[in-house]
């Protein structure tokens, strides 16, 4: 009988998941492996709702956003029982092996269920955020970065018609990968992170200093998660502990901020998950792709507990308790290549 691949994607979405479902399942299929849809992530598994997942399910899904399986930020530990069900349903459903498509959230889940219950799993690196340690970078990060650059870009042309200060609001959460490159690649004249710590007096001395050298506008990049003087969490946090950081409105704040510093008129664009949306760039099809199918790869061999990564230019495996030890935030040696445009 054909050995059977579970295939779940947990978190957010991100541009290229459906890439990697695609190479997982034709990989698997050209080695006689069965594959079956975990619907919604964790909770899929916790449920016991599943799909079969062929060759012809996953025609022509390569360029396509989002993930034809669903998604959802479901904790199994937190729920009562939860583990009981994931491991049940896994062994009912005749499962020989998953694979887990997510960012730290999900695959701390998959480290923990293999770490604690042997669950025989294989780790791919999503996320928009690049936050991940053990690889040099995720899938879906590359798309967003593009997609904020493009609308750096076109912030650029009304700020100069205006003469105004625009402020662009980036995801990323506690890291500030998507601020650092899109405002290098857009040119930002501020660019503000989680790593560091946000001085106002500084931001509006940039500005000036700026203005006064004889440019009339400016463009400031702001990561959702930076810490700024007078802003407080607030609001419902998600089975991971996670508070909704859009919701903060640090944009807006620090507009405000701005303009009272400075007297210049300012505008605050929030991007949201517009960053998240649509066709993953050419980049991240082919880093999907190569992660798909190196997963396959281990999954067929018994090798698990591992997650597929970006080494330089090779994907390697590693091990998935070390890749989610930790978050990988901004190094300062990045930061100074942003800051040597400020001002
Ligand atoms: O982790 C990806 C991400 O887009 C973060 O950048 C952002 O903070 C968060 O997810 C938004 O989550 P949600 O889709 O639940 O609003």
């Amino acid at each position: 009988m054909a050995k059977t691949i579970g295939l779940l994607t947990g978190g957010g979405d991100c541009p290229g998941l459906n890439a990697v479902i695609r190479a997982v399942v034709r990989s698997s299929d050209a080695a006689g492996w069965d594959c079956v849809a975990v619907l919604e992530g964790w909770r899929g598994l916790v449920d016991g709702r599943f799909e079969d997942l062929g060759v012809q399910e996953v025609s022509g899904i390569l360029p396509r956003g989002g993930t034809i399986i669903g998604t959802s930020r479901t904790n199994p530990f937190k729920l009562e029982g939860g583990v009981e069900r994931v491991l049940r349903n896994f062994h009912d459903r005749d499962l020989d092996a998953l694979v887990a498509i997510g960012g730290e959230d999900t695959l701390g889940v998959a480290a923990r269920l293999y770490a604690e219950h042997e669950l025989p799993v294989v780790g791919v690196p999503k996320t928009i955020d690049n936050d991940l340690a053990g690889t040099d970078y995720t899938f879906g990060f590359d798309t967003a970065v593009t997609i904020a650059t493009e609308a750096i870009d076109r912030l650029h042309t009304t700020a100069e018609s205006h003469n105004r200060v625009m402020v662009v609001e980036v995801m990323g959460r506690h890291a500030g990968w998507i601020a650092v490159m899109s405002g290098i690649a857009g040119g930002a004249d501020v660019i503000l992170i989680p790593e560091r710590p946000v001085d106002f007096d500084e931001v509006a001395d940039s500005i000036r200093k700026r203005h006064a050298r004889g440019k009339n506008f400016s463009i400031v990049v702001v990561s959702e998660g930076c810490e700024l003087p007078g802003l407080a969490d607030a609001g419902e946090v998600d089975q991971f502990g996670h508070v909704i950081l859009s919701a903060r409105g640090v944009g807006e704040l620090l507009g405000r901020e701005i303009e009272q510093r400075t007297g210049f008129e300012t505008r605050v664009t929030v991007l949201g998950h517009v960053q998240r949306g649509g066709s993953p760039t050419p980049r991240d099809r082919v880093l999907a792709t190569r992660f798909g199918l190196k997963a396959a790869q281990l999954a067929h061999a018994g090798d698990f507990g591992k997650m597929a990564a970006l080494r330089g230019d090779d994907v390697v495996a590693v091990s998935l308790a070390e890749a989610t030890a930790e978050l990988k935030t901004v190094p300062p040696g990045w930061y100074a290549v942003a800051q040597a445009f400020f001002g």
